[in-house]
């Protein structure tokens, strides 16, 4: 027998570092969808999803909460399945990147690459931003600052997050020598990269202005996948993540069955901010271990609020829990599917998500079903006669809507079209909605005319039928109830044919009609979804609410570690304009390390010239922080008694940029 057609489908690997949002929701539920129309069109699918688990940034969370990167990854990893489990995600695997063998392969591909020459040993300087987890290059800031003579001492990722400077040894990838064969690749593969728009985006802003090589290293973080050859370097988190596509499969183990059988994926779901990672790093990668590419990266657009994406980091998210909890699963993964077209923004506002409910759901087909099983029990005692070989103009109409519903959302669904896909079965809808209206079954009953009534009825039961065939993929809860209310039963297959009259029915309802989704009130609910909202924003604390939350006086070692306090010297220092409080210093790192640092001494130093030249201690890894619309990159030390603050200022024997501890 001819082995069973494959269908490898994958979500990015999400970072612990937050409480996954009904953005993150957004990609897992289309690649369920995928997956689940996939398994029903005979397709032997694997659906993989997992987490991100290395670099600064989950370190950085780990120590917040006080606990080792590990606990707090297992932690994470445990609250994501179960998020996925609510929300009825059915992966076949979730890989974590501190898995052993993601860890092995991970190594073994960057030795082999090394080996062949594709890594090399260099030094990196760049800007970081530890939120994006991405280095840039000056001229990839959104935004820069500069101190007097023009040097760039900090800036701003497109992001909108703060970057820093880093200079380290590091190993390159020699990305440049793929471009070419990329840029080739992509014209010969012109689904490759979907929405077309993004593969120009692509070309136009990355690969014409150069490739360049790129720093897959780092010796600055301990919390990632050491070099074998070299274990003060980790593995840059994007080489490690994106290896997770072929590790999750065994691959360079000694059981990559499962490779063997999937790769190359059909198709990795992504939103479009790493769109740029998954069509020119990874497809570079393979190449250079010669492998095939995956036929398909998919970049869908966001999940907005009004002022701007959710996000995990950002504090205004809509979390999935909440809506499931109130509205149910199904709400959510049609509202998510139907509201925003696969590849476009969409704004997410309580108004619009309650009136979709409202009308799709509880109108349209909930009414549907409770009207069709209502007139079944009440015309027929509930007894379903078999599809009627000859049917009226109506039904002759019906069948057809029908018969194009279905090939349509095929097509739509083959080509990740969810919104349109649930366009069309809404269609089908309306479609039976209408066609009670025009057979009046009510006054059929009251005519006795018995045989016609007995026909609307089951094509009104076979609509539905196809209906909830029709969402499964999509609706995972629903379907079940609208078979159980239909007297028929979701796990026998006969019932499962996807055409019109493809069942016979004769069959008896024995359910009472009851609404599967219940109809909201409008202005309660959209005030629920926004309280819902606020409360979930994290709340600001002052240092002092925070200090009198730890039990005792005391900070460990390793509190005290957190902090770094540097050697500066002063380069100029003057009022800031509009202040009676603020002095702005630039300051001198040695090495070339410069930065900008207010501090709110300027009424004891009347006259602040007195200061230059001086060496004081700043603490250099403070959050930046915005006065007055100036930057601040960090903090001055001072002395404080009976009201008099005098700066910190060390002796000359202290050099420029020596660490205090
Ligand atoms: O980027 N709208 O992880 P991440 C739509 N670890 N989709 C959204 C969204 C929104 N508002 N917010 C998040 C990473 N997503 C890396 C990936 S893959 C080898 C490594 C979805 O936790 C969307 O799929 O920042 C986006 O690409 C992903 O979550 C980002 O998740
Ligand atoms: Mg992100």
């Amino acid at each position: 027998m001819a082995d069973k057609k494959t269908f490898y489908i994958t979500t990015p690997i999400y970072y612990p570092s937050g409480k996954l949002t009904i953005g993150n929701a957004y990609t897992s539920v289309a690649a369920d969808s995928m997956a689940r129309y996939k398994r029903s069109q005979g397709y032997d699918t694997f659906f993989l999803t997992g987490d991100d688990e290395h670099g600064l940034k989950i370190e950085q969370k780990a120590q917040e909460q006080g606990i080792k990167p590990q606990e707090y990854v297992d932690k994470m990893a445990a609250s994501y399945k179960e998020l996925w489990k609510l929300l009825d995600i059915s992966y076949d695997k979730f890989i974590r990147t501190t898995d052993k063998e993601h860890v092995e392969a991970v190594q073994k591909i960057f030795e082999r690459l090394l080996k062949q020459g594709d890594i090399y040993l260099g030094e990196y300087t760049g800007w970081y931003s530890v939120e994006d987890e991405e280095y840039f290059t000056e001229s990839q800031l959104a935004e820069v600052y500069k101190d007097d003579e023009g040097n760039v001492i900090g800036g701003k990722a497109p992001s909108g997050h703060e970057v820093r400077l880093v200079k380290e040894p590091s190993y390159f990838f020699r990305m440049s020598k793929y471009a070419d064969r990329l840029v080739e690749y992509y014209k010969e593969h012109p689904e490759f990269i979907l929405p077309h728009s993004r593969e120009k985006e692509m070309i136009n802003n990355f690969i014409k202005p150069g490739l360049e090589d790129l720093s897959v290293t780092r010796t600055t973080i301990d919390w990632g996948i050491p070099v074998p050859s070299d274990p003060k370097h980790v593995v840059y988190v994007w080489i490690d993540a994106l290896s997770n596509y072929i590790s999750a499969l065994g691959y360079a183990s000694d059981h990559d069955e499962l490779f063997k059988k999937y790769w190359p994926a059909d198709v990795h779901l992504v939103g479009k901010e790493i769109v740029r990672f998954h069509t020119i790093y990874w497809p570079i990668m393979l190449m250079a271990l010669d492998l095939p590419l995956p036929k398909q990266i998919f970049g869908h657009g966001w999940v907005l609020m009004k002022d701007g994406k959710m996000s995990k980091s950002k504090g205004n998210a809509v979390y999935p829990e909440m809506i499931v909890g109130r509205y149910g699963l199904d709400a959510l993964r049609y509202y998510l599917m139907r509201a925003i077209p696969f590849g476009s923004d969409g704004i997410f506002t309580p108004e619009d998500f309650v009136e979709r409910v409202n009308f799709d759901l509880a109108n349209d087909l909930g009414n549907l079903l409770n009207r069709t099983v209502s007139m079944i029990n009440q015309y027929q005692q509930g007894q379903v006669a078999p599809v009627a070989s000859e049917q009226d103009e109506f039904g002759l109409d019906l069948q057809k809507t029908a018969a194009e519903t279905i090939a349509d959302y095929k097509a739509q669904m083959d080509n990740l079209h969810f919104s349109q896909a649930l366009d069309s079965i809404w269609k089908l809808i309306s479609r039976a909605n209408k066609y009670i209206d025009e057979t009046t079954p009510w006054i059929l009953n009251k005519e006795e005319k018995k045989a016609e009534l007995s026909r609307v009825m089951t094509n009104l039961a076979e609509s539905l039928r196809l209906v909830a065939i029709l969402i499964s993929p999509i609706m995972t809860q629903s379907p079940v109830k609208i078979f159980k209310q239909l007297g028929l039963d979701w796990d026998n297959a006969a019932q499962k044919d996807l055409n019109f009259g493809g069942f016979g029915w004769d069959i008896k309802v024995t359910e009472k009609p009851q609404p599967i989704f219940p109809r909201l009130k409008n202005e309660e609910e959209v005030k629920y979804i926004k309280e819902e909202m606020k409360k979930a924003k994290p709340k600001k604390q002052s240092r002092r609410q925070q200090q009198a939350q730890t039990s005792d006086n005391f900070i460990t070692i390793d509190d005290f570690d957190k902090v770094k306090i540097q050697v500066g010297q002063v380069l100029s220092v003057e009022p800031v304009k509009g202040s009676s409080k603020l002095l702005c210093f630039q300051l001198d790192f040695g090495n070339g390390q410069k930065r900008q640092i207010l501090s709110g001494i300027r009424k004891f130093y009347p006259d602040e010239s007195q200061l230059l030249g001086k060496k004081v201690l700043a603490v250099v890894n403070l959050k930046p922080r915005k006065m007055l619309g100036m930057e601040s990159q960090g903090m001055l030390l001072s002395s404080e008694k009976d009201g008099q603050v005098k700066l910190a200022i060390v002796g000359d024997e202290h050099e420029l940029g020596a660490d205090l501890g």
